[in-house]
């Protein structure tokens, strides 16, 4: 765990109101002033049953060898695409994002695809198009950063820092990690949707992969590639001498920040990795087990273009087995993180603080009583989350991160836990309940409120429940 997580932990007694910059306020959407986007087709969205898919973790390697052009315009909408607009006329998108802000972007590599040359792509979700930033075979360059066979459509998410860097300050790099997480979760299940087989990749060689996007180190992180549909040959290597196009500026004046580009350089790795095993404890016999178990529908897709952060919880409990469902989607078996659960009375364990054990699904207590008053007290006293019948408070432990991970360990946990928030607002999106991810708290309160272990750090609170109708 890198001293940036507590450099940036909000503490009551030093926390100054907000003073926002507004006329410098940056622009949501990348802006390539010599290119045009290429306009995509309708997008085409796939029919999958969300329960399946949600609880059938690992994802699947191996599937389709590709998708039609409509098919990968529906792949990028489901991904990071507009799906609403709020009463201040501000575009949401498919993933949540904290403060709306939206700094993750996402990339595109593609060889062979069907109606497009080979080359890579930015997605321009407010034109639903793809700005080519260069022409060619990428299938090489792509091997040397990512590892592994290419494939044909390889994506990567990035960390554009001053989008959120101008409300959050210093704090934007969790931000830009978790909202890296959100995308990640779409993508992975609209891939999965599709009937793609895909490979992750978290520890790419960063300083090739940055250069094949053309992405300055103190701007902007490359955060995630996934490698897609049918493995295909790797291909002559890049011409060099390429030039990036043109960007305009996000604001009239973009901030830097190099505490940030530090932290995101943290760890580098000048070739790619393997990913790393998380070893995980099992829980004492007397744990409560879960069994999360599919349900007919909803549809994924619509489940995904639906999904809104809603914060008007009512006091009331889950219904049986939707603890399980809320949980089993949320994590996988294993990972770099740690899991605490708070629940209020009437639901399936008593009011208490759990700590889920997601390979064994099952809850241990670790506290007694109703600990959601403390968490929405820790939460700079945004009083709803009290009310949601389960707080998930995502946390990590610094020590575990570095014997496995090292220094990139901080990385995988924080986008893991963003990755867990989406899924967690789309599995309550499919059991029709409101969601809300929650990265504003007082580090060192919102630790104490859900009892994490000694010398673990708080990363993502998530909350959900029964909701009023409406948003
Ligand atoms: C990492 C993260 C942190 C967030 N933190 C808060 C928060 O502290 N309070 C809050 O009311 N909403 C929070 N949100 C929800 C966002 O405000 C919401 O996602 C955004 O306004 C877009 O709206 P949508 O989720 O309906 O698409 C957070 C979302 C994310 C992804």
């Amino acid at each position: 765990m890198p001293q940036y997580h507590q450099s940036t932990a909000y503490r009551r007694e030093t926390m100054s109101g907000g003073d926002m910059d507004w006329p410098n306020q940056p622009y949501p959407f990348k802006r390539y002033p010599n290119s045009e986007p290429r306009e995509l087709p309708r997008p085409q969205l796939a029919r999958a049953d969300f329960w399946p898919l949600a609880l059938g973790w690992p994802l699947a390697t191996e599937g389709e060898p590709g998708v039609r052009l409509a098919g990968l315009s529906g792949l990028l909408a489901l991904a990071a695409g507009l799906t609403a607009q709020s009463s201040g006329g501000i575009y949401l998108r498919a993933p949540a994002s904290a403060g709306a802000l939206y700094p993750a972007e996402l990339y595109l590599a593609t060889k062979g695809q069907d109606g497009l040359p080979d080359g890579l792509w930015h997605f321009a979700p407010d034109r639903g198009g793809l700005h080519l930033l260069r022409q060619g075979d990428p299938s090489a360059a792509v091997a040397a950063s990512l590892g592994g066979p290419p494939r044909g459509l390889t994506f990567f998410i990035s960390g554009l820092f001053w989008k959120s860097a101008w409300k959050y300050k210093t704090r934007a790099w969790r931000y830009c990690l978790l909202d890296g997480g959100h995308v990640l979760a779409n993508l992975e299940l609209a891939l999965a949707a599709y009937g793609l087989g895909q490979r992750l990749c978290l520890d790419f060689a960063q300083a090739p992969a940055q250069g094949l996007l053309g992405l300055d180190p103190e701007r902007e992180a490359l955060l995630a590639g996934v490698g897609a549909g049918a493995l295909v040959e790797p291909g002559p290597a890049l011409a060099g001498g390429w030039e990036h196009p043109a960007e305009e500026p996000l604001s009239p004046s973009e901030g830097r920040d190099e505490v940030m580009a530090q932290a995101a350089a943290l760890g580098a790795l000048e070739a790619p990795g393997d990913s790393p095993a998380w070893p995980s404890g099992g829980p004492p016999e007397d744990a409560l087990r879960l069994e999360p178990k599919p349900l007919a529908g909803p549809d994924l897709a619509q489940t995904m273009v639906g999904r809104r952060s809603r914060r008007n919880f009512l006091a009331q409990p889950l219904e049986p087995g939707q603890l399980a469902r809320l949980l089993g989607a949320a994590l996988p078996a294993d990972g770099p993180l740690g899991a605490t659960v708070l629940l209020g009375p009437d639901n399936e364990a008593p009011a208490g603080a759990y700590v889920w054990h997601a390979g064994a699904k099952a809850l241990e207590q670790v506290a007694q009583g109703d600990q959601r008053h403390a968490a929405a007290v820790a939460s700079l006293g945004q009083m709803w989350v009290g009310q949601a019948a389960l707080n998930l408070l995502l946390w990590a432990d610094p020590a575990r991160l570095e014997a496995v991970a090292k220094q990139r360990g901080y990385r995988h946990a924080m986008l893991a836990a963003g990755r867990a928030g989406q899924r967690l607002y789309l599995a309550a999106q499919a059991l029709g309940l409101g969601c809300c991810g929650v990265g504003a708290f007082y580090d060192a309160e919102m630790a104490a409120a859900a009892m994490v272990p000694s010398g673990a750090e708080p990363l993502y609170l998530v909350a959900a429940g029964p909701v009023k109708s409406g948003v």
